[in-house]
């Protein structure tokens, strides 16, 4: 194990890093949507209950581990159970994955940042998008050749992934950290206030809040609350397992895991606001309902987006700035995150200095993103980020929970974190634990995977599904194998190096 692994410089610190890797593109692009769609007021319900029997139950259980053990994924696992170690390389491999395509989003949005400057994506935004900036091919089996428009923006993004964490935990990345959120903030709340004083944001916050309460017996609504939850605290990817592990020894857990959790939420429900005024805005002056505007992902922040931005009354561009620097703040603190989770397992599995695990993991990662920036990228992007979520995150999540609650004495972290906590857990965290997230997870695995057999995602053709979910997916698997393999053959050399001297 490595002795050098850096520590947080304060508390504050550590919370930041942490929000900052919850607060992400899903704030921005998918919080908002999911509410409207699933309910608007009345999903905060079942949002609230999945915050409070899973999200904050295994933030917890995560600062806890990642506190006791001080090491990454693999380190954690291994350390719990030798065969649980691949687990832990699993997990780590996801985060690989997941930063290779997360990066080209970013990438998008800080080529998007500039055209703020003069609106360059003209008055056709869709046209804008997928013709004169991605050189979208008609599909995703003809790559097209590569796109300097997104591979300069995405080297540049790359470049800031590896310095950051370089500079190491408390000059790195909580500096960049305690740099990015208050930005973040500020844009946000200056979001919200052009936002609802604009005509017709009444219209689009009614449509955002408006409580359907017979949404509530619909199963799928709850699932969408717990997938939100999951996929917006950044949990069950090893990331806070491996942010834990640089707290210094006395360190409240609970309250940390409180004030991420709501703090993530807060800035979720406030983003929310923002996007659906501005959606609002842009129903009245055109005359149609909230409903025909509002969208997610891709499609809000690049199309739906820059027409809202055309149509403002004035400051159009201060506006358009504030937003994709938002989505550029969020995404860094988040990819950050990510890289960190793989590159501190290898540092730490293989007694490597930080330096050296990060050239060599983003090296390969930036080379790995570069599909990503073909004609074909968008498509591959919308594929990868369906399967490697579906059935990478929500199985991790699955997998981590029954392992760790059913196999393992939860109760020894319970009784590790309580004494450093000011806030006690009490027996509901077992249950929540045991039961209920394990259940719902368990449910949604299930439903994912019948809905995927039913139709192909989106209607891509199968052998593109085959050929890019299949591979990042099972990837993920063989990386996590190749990774345990390599660490055990270095151990047996090394032990022998140290014989023979
Ligand atoms: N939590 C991030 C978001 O909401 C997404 C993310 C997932 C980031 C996993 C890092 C790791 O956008």
């Amino acid at each position: 194990m490595s002795k050098n692994r850096g520590e947080w410089g304060s508390r504050i610190g550590f919370i930041m890093a942490a929000i900052g890797s919850a607060i992400g593109l899903g704030n921005i692009w998918r919080f908002p949507y999911t509410v409207a769609s699933n309910g608007g007021g009345a999903f905060l319900i079942p949002y609230l209950v999945a915050l409070l029997t899973a999200g904050i139950p295994i933030l917890i259980l995560e600062f806890g581990l990642g506190h006791k053990i001080r090491n990454s994924a693999p380190g954690v696992f291994g350390s719990l159970n030798k065969k649980w170690q691949v687990f832990g390389w699993w997990q780590a491999a996801i985060s690989f994955v997941i930063t290779t395509y997360y990066v080209v989003v970013i990438a998008w949005a800080m080529s998007y940042f500039l055209f703020s400057f003069n609106l360059g994506w003209g008055s056709d935004p869709k046209g804008f998008l997928f013709g004169d900036f991605l050189k979208l091919t008609d599909s995703p089996m003809s790559l097209g050749g590569l796109n300097f428009k997104v591979a300069i923006p995405l080297s540049i993004v790359w470049a800031v992934n590896y310095i950051v964490p370089v500079l190491g935990v408390k000059n790195g990345i909580e500096k960049a950290n305690k740099i990015l959120m208050p930005m973040l903030v500020v844009s946000l709340l200056i979001m919200v206030v052009r936002g609802l004083t604009l005509p017709g944001a009444i219209d689009g916050l009614d449509y955002y809040f408006k409580p359907d309460f017979s949404k509530l017996a619909d199963g799928r609504v709850w699932l969408a609350a717990y997938g939100q939850v999951f996929y917006s605290l950044s949990i069950a990817f090893g990331i806070m397992l491996a942010y834990s592990s640089y707290l210094p020894k006395e360190s409240d857990i609970v309250n940390n895991a409180f004030i991420t959790g709501f703090g993530n939420c807060s800035f979720s429900l406030l983003s929310g606001i923002a996007v659906f005024s501005i959606l609002g805005y842009m129903a009245k002056s055109q005359g149609v309902p909230v409903q025909e505007v509002a969208s997610a992902g891709v499609g809000l922040a690049f199309i739906v987006f820059p027409k809202a931005i055309n149509a403002l009354p004035g400051m159009n561009s201060l506006f358009a700035v504030m937003f994709f620097g938002s989505l550029v703040f969020a995404g860094i603190s988040s990819s950050i995150s990510l890289v960190e989770t793989f590159s501190s397992s290898i540092a730490d599995r293989f007694n490597m200095s930080r330096i050296k695990a990060l050239s060599i993991s983003c090296g390969i990662g930036y080379l790995v993103s570069m599909i990503f920036a073909t004609g074909a990228g968008l498509y591959i992007l919308d594929i990868v980020d369906h399967y490697i979520n579906n059935y990478g995150v929500a199985l991790a999540g699955l997998i981590e929970i029954v392992m760790l609650a059913w196999f393992f004495n939860l109760e020894s972290i319970r009784s590790y974190v309580n004494p450093l906590s000011d806030f006690q857990v009490g027996k509901w965290w077992n249950i929540c634990l045991k039961y209920i997230t394990p259940a719902l997870l368990g449910i949604m695995t299930i439903l994912n995977i019948r809905t995927d057999l039913k139709i192909p995602y989106e209607g891509y053709s199968i052998e593109a599904i085959a050929k890019y979910g299949g591979f990042f997916v099972l990837g993920s698997f063989v990386i996590a194998v190749i990774m345990l393999k390599v660490e055990s053959t270095y151990h047996s050399i090394s032990s022998k190096v140290k014989e023979v001297m």
